[in-house]
């Protein structure tokens, strides 16, 4: 009889046991795999989307690393620090295989990706020879484009048609086409292109009827080619990341269109050379309770991106972008005496002769203890679009999986790839690299059921045990 007891007992246990694994089970969102080929648009087909291609084609290939690149490089500690649990990223959450991603897009130029690639001198020539094949296969559909926004561009190969509704609905047959020819059942589209001049959201923006009353009305000089680019991607249920400063998602006719149809956005402006030291050294500085007197940022860059951001209107855009970084992370309300009254310019200059090899110098003008004034210089010669390319290749895995966990609307825990993110009306962005980065990795864990790192650490010590 005790014999019979204790199997009853232990089934009993093995039962509890059970569901209380499933219980926590039950606190991982619902994820749809990763399954079959995924397409990725891009819009513009330069310097960053010519660089992402020769990249990725090589890592393939097993020529190169995805250096650079949190999802495929990255590791993520789960659990206690004595479990020693860090698997892989891409091993960690249901990531797209970057052996399962097809490419297309947009230019209002006919080169394909090898010609661009050339154009751009971004990289170098063994490696694109090396996927040369798979670059000229990649050749731009048509681009909705107005030279009003972009004004030192104008390119041949751009659609006509009467209005804007009417380029948003070639562009879906566009996507609808492609992904058909393709064999894909799911889609992303990245901007990558030029960065447009600067408009606020006016009236037309403010609902998705008043947005679409104007799409319908010609061409109505509110409307962003951008903006028909975020409609026609939502509208066939494909999340749009913006990867450069433009307005085109920061508005709520837009964002009323993605939780209609319950797709992720994110952006805004990928956060690479200058604007990425500015948040790495920023919060440095404020943790140490440093003062600041003045922060002195320009750049000369030759690329094509520089000769667009050489018009006012479009460098305003940007402009608007990289100044906004410092105010959020100083918090000037709270530290009046350190942060008050800081002078910060940025000036980008176009200069040929550099291309893509863009140098930024930073004068960081910095006060200590006795109010004794230091400086600190930064030298960056970086490579803009070497930066950008392992970001934009996280960023189209990230808001796939954000799609297929049924998170729409912004994602704001994107906002470490982000110059300038976007967040929730009434909210201020996070710029903070390092809290942006611990945003991230707590939403992959929050996204498995995985419990969340706090870093606190007390369960380690004596006195926690005690407690
Ligand atoms: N390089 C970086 O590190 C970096 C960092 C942050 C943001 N960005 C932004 O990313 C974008 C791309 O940068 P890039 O260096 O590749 O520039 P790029 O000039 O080399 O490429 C942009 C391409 O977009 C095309 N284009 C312009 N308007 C278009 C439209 N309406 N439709 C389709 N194509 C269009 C242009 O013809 C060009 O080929 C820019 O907005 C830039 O500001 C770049």
């Amino acid at each position: 009889m005790a014999h019979f007891l204790l199997i009853y007992l232990a089934f009993r246990l093995s039962l509890i046991y059970i569901f209380f694994l499933e219980g926590l089970k039950m606190t991982a969102r619902n994820i749809q795999p990763a399954d079959g080929k995924m397409l990725v648009f891009f819009v513009g087909m330069g310097a960053i989307t010519s660089t992402v291609l020769t990249g990725i084609f090589n890592i393939r290939k097993g020529l190169h690393k995805p250096i650079g690149s949190l999802t495929q490089m990255g590791h993520i500690r789960l659990g206690k620090r004595n479990e020693n649990r860090s698997p892989l990223i891409r091993e960690f959450v249901p990531l797209a295989n970057i052996n399962d991603l097809e490419f297309a897009g947009w230019d209002i130029f006919t080169d394909n990706m090898y010609e661009s690639a050339r154009h751009a001198a971004v990289v170098r020539s063994e490696d694109l020879e090396a996927v040369k094949d798979e670059m000229l296969a990649i050749k731009p559909m048509k681009a909705v484009f107005n030279h009003e926004w972009v004004k030192k561009l104008d390119g041949p190969n751009v659609k006509s048609g009467k209005n804007y509704m009417e380029l948003a609905h070639q562009l879906m047959d566009d996507i609808k086409n492609t992904m058909k020819e393709k064999g894909c059942s799911r889609a992303v589209m990245v901007w990558n292109a030029s960065t447009e001049a600067y408009h606020k959201p006016c009236e037309i923006h403010e609902t998705l009827a008043a947005f679409e009353k104007a799409m319908e009305d010609g061409f109505h000089p509110e409307v962003a080619p951008s903006q028909v680019y975020a409609y026609a991607a939502l509208s066939m249920g494909l999340p749009y990341i913006n990867g450069s400063p433009n307005c085109t998602v920061d508005n709520r006719a837009i964002q009323e269109l993605a939780n209609k149809m319950k797709m992720p956005i994110a952006g805004k402006d990928w956060k690479t050379g200058q604007t990425l030291m500015k948040t790495i050294i920023g919060p440095g500085l404020k943790l140490r309770m440093l003062g600041l007197n003045g922060w002195f940022s320009t750049n000369i860059l030759g690329n094509r991106d520089g000769e667009v951001l050489d018009d006012p209107a479009n460098f305003k855009s940007k402009e608007v972008s990289k100044l906004s970084v410092l105010d959020t992370i100083l918090d000037a309300k709270n530290y009046p005496e350190l942060y008050g009254n800081y002078y910060h310019k940025v000036r980008i200059n176009y200069y040929p002769p550099r291309g893509d090899e863009k140098e930024a110098w930073d004068n960081i003008d910095i006060f200590g203890w006795l109010n004794m004034p230091m400086q600190i210089k930064v030298n960056f010669l970086c490579r803009d679009s070497i930066l950008a390319a392992p970001v934009v290749l996280d960023t189209l895995l990230f808001i796939d999986l954000a799609r297929r966990a049924g998170m729409y609307g912004i994602q704001e825990w994107m906002s470490f790839y982000f110059k300038s993110p976007m967040v929730a009306e009434g909210l201020y962005p996070e710029h903070d690299v390092f809290i942006q980065h611990t945003k991230l990795k707590n939403t992959l864990r929050d996204m498995m059921g995985e419990e969340l790192i706090t870093h606190l650490g007390k369960e380690y010590y004596d006195y926690a045990k005690e407690d």
